[in-house]
């Protein structure tokens, strides 16, 4: 029912290349969805190096940027907003890890265990504050609303 709705987090998430060629967006999306996470958008793209470098702007200059970069841009990502109580932590949550080898051996259950690649090829992205949301949200989704979803709204509108 909407009433389920009331108040929801919105976060930003993010499918990447290693997982979208590899088909397993519909399986983690499914697996969000079993976890309580209402999927709001849901969007495929492809990012050149250009616009990779700057979502992960805060990186620059570290030693793994260009690999990170390069990884980002080499294939199509699906950009998605995902809402639930406590988004941005619960999804942060269900990746796990960011290196997909320690994912594997601290939260095999997590999504970077199950379909990440390595340390680079994690598989998925999410917002690691209300204010990294906010800035990743207007990124991708330039017209959607960053307030929480009230009760009654249908999620997939607002
Ligand atoms: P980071 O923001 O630290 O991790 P998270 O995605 O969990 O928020 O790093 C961004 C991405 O950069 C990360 O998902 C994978 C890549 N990365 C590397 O390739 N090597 C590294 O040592 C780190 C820390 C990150
Ligand atoms: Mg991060």
């Amino acid at each position: 029912t909407n009433d389920e709705w009331k108040g929801l987090e919105k976060t930003y998430a993010m499918i990447k290349p290693d997982a979208v060629a590899a088909g397993k967006v519909d399986d983690i999306l499914k697996i969000a969805e079993d976890a309580g996470f209402v999927v709001v958008r849901r969007q495929e793209q492809r990012m050149d190096a250009v616009r990779a470098g700057e979502f992960y702007a805060e990186h620059k200059g570290k030693p793994f940027y260009a690999n990170l970069v390069g990884f980002m841009s080499s294939g199509p990502i699906v950009a998605c907003c995902l809402a639930k109580h406590n988004a941005i932590k619960d999804w942060r949550a269900l990746m796990g890890p960011t290196n997909t080898f320690t994912a594997r051996e601290d939260a095999p259950k997590s999504l970077r265990a199950k379909f990440g690649t390595d340390g680079t090829r994690n598989a998925t992205h999410g917002s690691d504050s209300p204010a990294s949301a906010m800035r990743e949200l207007k990124f991708f989704f330039p017209n959607l609303r960053l307030d929480p979803i009230p009760e009654g709204a249908a999620a997939r509108e607002y």
